[in-house]
């Protein structure tokens, strides 16, 4: 717990770490990533360069320091963390690096208004947060074998284009007879080292095959750039280099956007492009157990040519007895698909309606369907959502 001599402390300056949040952890990530240049290997560039890592381990430490009375809105997030850190190797010692150019960069930004206690305040709060973080990681840590066997060495089985930008690639294990088993919705970090930067970068992809399987699945999208955002160099790297016969070096399965598929209420899944990874994983274990759920796969692209995975959605329609199916197109002349955005306000009926919602999808598109939800209805607590590289966390603060 905070101490009563830091809480007043803390309560005072979260409105004005929001106000130079961002400063604050720029100068952080600046000053941190110059004294130890080998942190690159860890950090996503690409994250790096669009500044949403910068927000998020700020905004974290703030949000839990703003909600240190509200321990549930918390647990959610710091297990999300948890999950992210393993799956990338983070160690308790590099705990005492962040904490160094973290409060540097308070103290940096705030200059004078950054009295000795408001430091040992914020302090505190980091390292109450970090000792959380750091016990649950070192759970997870020893249940895999300890720090030694987290990666795992794989073997490329099939590489498939399935798109002119898709690509699906399949993993067994090299050393061993079998990869760990995961849950429906989970992702694998996969690190590699990039020429290109000359440094070992790491990903994470959700899995889209089905639960149960020892053999994993990913799909890759080649991310190309635009005004907005750099090309992704890493999915670039996995379009030309990765090939059949090629080991990998990938983490066990990690991640919490794992719904319970031995419910019997109805089930929603969601997304957008290739956010359809985790649904379509989600989808396969349904089929696999031979749910009799009411589920509604509802999937938004671009055009025909971008839908991939769907002759899996097929067979969970003609194998199924309770499943529907609606995708929405940009644009088409094609009855089978809905043309437009998305409107779930178009498809979703009261039994639909009573369930669980599990989306994912780029930000704006998740925001946009949760909004409906909550209009329509639905609870909050009902809706799950997996948002791929770091959350804004901003809803907490
Ligand atoms: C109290 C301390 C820390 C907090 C609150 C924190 C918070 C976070 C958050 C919120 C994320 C994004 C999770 C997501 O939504 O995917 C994240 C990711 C990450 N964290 Fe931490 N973190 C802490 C300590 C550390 C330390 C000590 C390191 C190691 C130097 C580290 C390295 C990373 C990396 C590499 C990522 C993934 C970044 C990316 O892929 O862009 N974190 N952390």
């Amino acid at each position: 717990m905070l101490s009563t001599a830091a809480k007043p402390y803390i309560e005072a300056s979260v409105p004005v770490l929001r106000e130079h949040g961002l400063a604050i952890t720029t100068v952080f990530y600046g000053n941190m990533l110059k004294a130890h240049p080998e942190l690159n290997n860890l950090f996503n560039q690409g994250n790096q360069a669009n500044g949403s890592q910068q927000q998020s381990l700020a905004s974290a430490v703030f949000a839990y320091a703003a909600n240190i009375e509200n321990a549930a809105a918390l647990t959610p997030v710091v297990e999300r963390i948890v999950h992210k850190h393993v799956s990338i190797g983070i160690l308790p010692s590099h705990y005492p690096i962040v904490a160094k150019y973290l409060l540097g960069a308070i103290k940096q930004v705030l200059g004078d208004a950054a009295t000795p206690e408001l430091i040992s305040a914020w302090d505190e709060a980091y390292w109450l947060l970090a000792g959380e973080l750091i016990a649950a990681e070192a759970r997870i840590y020893q249940s895999n074998g300890n720090y030694e066997k987290q990666w795992l060495k794989a073997k490329v089985l099939d590489k498939k284009m399935l798109t002119k930008d898709i690509v699906s690639i399949t993993l067994g294990s090299a050393d061993s007879d079998q990869l760990p088993r995961f849950h429906a919705g989970q992702y694998i970090s996969v690190a590699a080292f990039l020429e290109s930067v000359g440094l070992r970068q790491i990903r994470q992809y959700s899995l889209s095959n089905s639960e149960g399987e020892t053999i994993y699945r990913i799909t890759v999208k080649r991310e190309h750039g635009d005004e907005f955002k750099p090309a992704g160099m890493f999915s670039k790297w996995v379009h030309e280099n990765v090939h059949i016969g090629d080991q990998l070096d990938i983490s066990h399965p990690y991640g919490t956007f794992v719904p319970r598929l031995d419910e019997s209420g109805p089930i929603t899944l969601i997304s957008a492009g290739v956010g359809i990874t985790p649904m379509i994983s989600i989808l396969n274990t349904l089929y696999k157990k031979q749910s009799t759920r009411p589920i509604l796969f509802v999937h938004a692209a671009r055009s025909e040519e971008n839908l991939v995975h769907f002759d899996e959605v097929e067979m969970a329609l003609k194998g199924l007895p309770n499943v529907k199916a609606v995708t929405f197109l940009n644009e088409t002349q094609n009855a089978a698909y809905e043309s437009g955005r998305m409107n779930l306000s178009k498809i979703l009926n009261a039994e639909q309606l009573s369930g669980k919602f599990y989306i994912c999808g780029p930000t704006p598109f998740m925001d946009d369907q949760f909004k409906t939800l909550l209009e329509l209805g639905v609870s909050p607590i009902n809706v799950e959502r997996e948002v791929f590289g770091p959350e804004s966390l901003s809803h907490l603060l």
